[in-house]
């Protein structure tokens, strides 16, 4: 029998339902671990009002997957506690800059995760696409056994990206977030371009949307790209309180 694992924090969405059914095309067993992971939020987020819907959780995975449902001392036994993963150089850019500490606080979860799950694949969302790079080459040197396997991003009918987050977006915020996947689009048309990114940046704090980082990446190395070649759009934005991050290909 393989497993196939899909870890989140809970919180499900049609978004989460994609890496579930990816993981049934290539294991026998999916699990679905829910965990709010406390060592990847840094002390001014949001990990006191990170969704908490174990129930609703159960009830949309019954049928579909095993759940695995841990408390923080199963993960983090203080008796013996995980090794603590640093995410490298690459760790402390775009996203890691914005949030120090994050990637290794997810390193250390997912490594931990999969010492206790043990699957033969584990299934990731796209939209993170950092943290999926990240996690590759942390499977890459700890775990080989492991194929990781990325979904691309599922969105809403205007293209925003599905996040757990988006519940917190009043209406009005909601609307103005439609902005995120209308200025990539214009990006993207736009082959990347210096001008393109000014412009959408203006579009955006236009709308009161503040910007972390808005920028053409080489998907790969993550060092900002123009021109030719592989290029992928990368976001980080305020939507009133509510941080979103979202990415799209520019060029394959
Ligand atoms: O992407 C997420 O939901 C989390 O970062 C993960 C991978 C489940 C680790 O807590």
């Amino acid at each position: 029998m393989t497993k196939a694992f899909v870890p989140t924090m809970g919180a499900l969405h049609a978004g989460h339902i994609a890496l579930v059914d990816r993981a049934h095309e290539l294991a026998d067993d999916v699990v679905v671990s829910i965990f709010v992971n406390p060592t990847q939020f840094g002390a001014n987020e949001d990990f006191d009002r990170y969704p908490r819907t174990l129930d609703a959780d159960r009830a949309l995975l019954a049928g579909r997957a095993e759940v695995f449902a841990p408390s923080v001392v199963d993960v983090y036994p203080p008796d013996n506690p995980p090794p603590v993963i640093s995410a490298g150089p690459l760790g402390n850019r775009w996203e890691g800059a914005s949030r120090p500490g994050h990637f290794d606080g997810v390193l250390t979860v997912v490594n931990r995760l999969f010492e206790l799950v043990k699957p033969e694949f584990a299934v990731f969302g796209e939209k993170d696409w950092q943290q999926l790079a990240l996690i590759r080459a942390m499977a890459a040197e700890r775990h080989p056994n492991i194929t990781i396997v990325g979904v691309p991003t599922v969105r809403d009918l205007d293209g925003l990206a599905l996040s757990s987050r988006n519940q917190y977006l009043s209406p009005a915020e909601r609307e103005a977030a439609a902005l995120i996947p209308a200025v990539f689009r214009q990006i993207a048309a736009a082959g990347g371009t210096d001008e393109s990114i000014v412009r959408g940046a203006a579009k955006l704090d236009h709308a009161g949307i503040v910007l972390d980082y808005l920028d053409v990446i080489e998907p790969a190395t993550f060092e900002p790209v123009r021109g030719t070649g592989p290029a992928r759009a990368i976001i980080a934005a305020r939507v009133g309180t509510t941080r979103l991050i979202d990415n799209l290909t520019v060029r394959n």
